[in-house]
């Protein structure tokens, strides 16, 4: 496929992209095109969705105009575009309606989003294009080869094992922020589009940011704590995951404490109002500094301490300072 600009498509090449387009059956061809009984240069659409048959991309770095479209030579209902995705540009031919998710995975094999609702509606397949978070399945890929940066999941780990994840996914995987994680990439890129221009963000405002994005398993609570815990890590603070007792320094180094913990249940004066409240309770509880780990029911709280950091008197006043006095 490394056609250059002006090249003719030769009688080959036409048929290639002619059996490609018979191939290509999404629920999208079958929305526009079956769907109102349209048959388009030559193009038969309808029927179930099914795979597209990939047509060799042509991975490749940035050549300079390498990939000048020769319009007039394709279908009328193909593009030719230069995909730069996480660093990579990819010279590729596309259906006008093919979206950027079936682009990466039909035709450059690359699965590094997840295809949840397929109509903008779940945010599961979210990457971001020049920053901004967008939902794969929706942005035609027809539409994004004038030099946009895709950035997808794969962009953002820098190294092997945990330590070597970026400080969100990190805080995803460690927080728990996820339970079969279908929308676990999409939430992770639709927060870095938001740590980049709110480093501390409030809770009202994460909701806000994370609003294009649905979690089916609920998993809300551990999703929020994740960006508060990733926000902090961001921005030099020490953190402490839900997963204690790793500790992961501001340097991104993971340590054991070495403290020396001290544990205890207490019981609230006032029984929280739900269980919903136990999760964000703990949450903020672990980010307070000489808290190793902490757990919580409606009416009981069991927290242990760095004995070097806290003494006892200081944890009840922690849980008071924080509208939860115990007994
Ligand atoms: S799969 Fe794209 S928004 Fe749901
Ligand atoms: S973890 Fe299952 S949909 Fe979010």
């Amino acid at each position: 496929m490394g056609e250059a600009g002006g090249h003719t498509p030769s009688q080959a090449e036409q048929k290639s992209f002619a059996e490609r387009a018979k191939l290509t059956v999404t629920r999208r061809d079958f929305l526009i095109g079956a769907g109102a009984g349209a048959v388009t240069a030559g193009v038969v659409l309808g029927g179930a969705a099914v795979a597209t048959k990939a047509i060799s991309p042509s991975p490749s770095t940035s050549s300079g105009g390498t990939a000048t479209a020769n319009l007039s030579a394709l279908p009328a209902t193909m593009r030719r575009v230069e995909l730069k995705i996480d660093g990579v540009t990819h010279n590729v031919v596309v259906d006008n309606r093919e979206s950027l998710w079936e682009t990466m995975n039909f035709q450059l094999g690359l699965s590094n989003s997840n295809l949840g609702c397929d109509r903008a509606q779940c945010g599961a397949c979210a990457v971001l294009v020049d920053g901004k978070a967008v939902n794969g399945c929706t942005v035609l890929s027809a539409r994004l080869g004038r030099g946009q940066e895709i950035k997808t999941v794969a962009s953002l780990t820098t190294g092997p094992g945990v330590a070597g994840l970026h400080p969100i996914q990190r805080a995803f995987w460690l927080d728990g922020g996820f339970q079969c994680g279908i929308c676990t990439r999409g939430f992770i890129m639709s927060t870095v589009s938001l740590l980049a221009v709110n480093p501390k963000p409030s809770a009202v405002q994460i909701a806000e940011g994370l609003s294009g994005n649905i979690c089916r398993c609920g998993e809300y609570a551990k999703i929020f704590t994740a960006v508060n815990t990733a926000a902090a890590e961001m921005r030099g603070e020490k953190v402490t995951h839900l997963a204690a007792p790793i500790v992961v320094e501001a340097t991104g180094v993971e340590a054991a404490p070495t403290a020396q913990a001290l544990s205890k249940e207490f019981t609230f004066v006032n029984p929280l109002g739900t269980i919903e409240d136990v999760d964000p309770l703990v949450a903020a509880l672990k980010l307070k500094t000489g808290i190793l780990d902490a757990s919580a029911s409606e009416r009981t709280v069991t927290v242990k301490w760095d004995s070097s950091k806290l003494n006892e008197q200081q944890v009840r006043d922690i849980l008071a300072g924080m509208g939860k006095a115990v007994r």
